[in-house]
């Protein structure tokens, strides 16, 4: 399959650096989002993070204007049917990707891979609003995503082997590390994460240790780039209750439980690093 176009659907955090990724790697992408200012901030991040590596030296600023000009953002989800790969990178919200699955699926030709970045919704039941669950995927990049290696490749019920095989080579072409996952809650990545992060958070709510010596420990013991809480402030803490909530309704298992202390910091609106104050506080 001759893939050329790419549509990335969600100018966030993780489409804008799909995007950036995909066009890095030499795809032609259209970058949707539903309103001008969410794709002008995409945009920008784009730029930003680009402009860094022309200041390290790591890209000529000739790369990266070509980079940038093959991105094109639009507000219209229609042009999906120009689109030879769809990817989506929307809040996750079942309801909203079923509904854009939906729309996808009546807009696309039948050969289109409509591929999810979702960190833990089930690919399954995507699949299962579409009339093509053989070419429904999960495609899950880690943030921050010009950085991070890893591709989760998850097969839902009905993937085909030729969508696998083609999304898989794909996730290389990208620069990427596949690895193929299949489709039960939390994937590899966030059932392995996510516990841990909760423990941490127990840790620090039972008061066996404060913020800080929690995330010292894992980092100086362990070697962990960024200690749990801090990592668990940069995913966002909303995101890690939502992954915990699915964790703990997929297994119906105690262990998944969430911790009081990060339902109560959601509900308080700390959410992490997006908003100014998690377990730390940002500028
Ligand atoms: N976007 C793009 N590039 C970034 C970046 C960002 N947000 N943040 C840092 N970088 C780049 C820097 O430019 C730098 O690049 P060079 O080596 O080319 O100079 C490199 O990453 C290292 O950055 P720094 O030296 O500034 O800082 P660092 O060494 O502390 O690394 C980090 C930053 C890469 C984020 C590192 O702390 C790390 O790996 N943290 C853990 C990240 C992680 O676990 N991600 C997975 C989250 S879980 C997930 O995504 C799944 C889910 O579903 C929730």
């Amino acid at each position: 399959m001759n893939i050329q176009t790419i549509m990335v659907i969600g100018a966030g955090q993780m489409g804008s650096g799909i995007a950036q990724v995909a066009a890095a790697s030499g795809f032609h992408v259209l970058l949707h989002d539903t309103t001008p200012e969410f794709l002008n901030r995409g945009m920008q991040a784009i730029n930003k993070q680009l402009s860094r590596n022309v200041e390290k030296g790591k890209l000529t600023p000739e790369s990266m204007a070509e980079i940038v000009s093959r991105i094109r953002p639009t507000e219209f989800v229609e042009h999906a049917e120009q689109a030879d790969f769809v990817i989506e990178a929307i809040s996750e919200n079942m309801a909203l990707k079923a509904l854009l699955f939906h729309r996808l699926d009546s807009l696309c030709p039948p050969r289109t891979i409509l591929a999810t970045n979702t960190s833990s919704l089930p690919i399954s039941e995507i699949a299962a609003v579409t009339g093509r669950p053989e070419k429904i995927i999960g495609m899950h990049f880690m943030n921050p995503v010009p950085v991070m290696p890893l591709v989760e490749v998850i097969r839902g019920l009905e993937t085909s082997q030729e969508v696998f095989e083609v999304v898989y080579g794909l996730s290389q072409r990208m620069g990427k590390t596949p690895v193929e996952v299949n489709d039960f809650p939390g994937f590899v990545s966030n059932r392995i994460l996510m516990p841990m992060i909760n423990e941490a958070i127990f840790t620090v709510y039972e008061g066996v240790a404060s913020i800080e010596s929690v995330d010292k420990v894992m980092k100086f013991g362990m070697n962990h780039p960024m200690g749990p809480l801090e990592l668990a402030d940069f995913i966002g803490l909303d995101t890690c209750l939502s992954i915990m909530e699915i964790l703990y309704d997929g297994f119906k298992d105690s262990k998944y439980r969430p911790c009081p202390l990060l339902r109560k910091y959601v509900k308080a609106g700390r959410l992490g690093r997006k908003s100014g104050q998690g377990f730390y506080t940002y500028q």
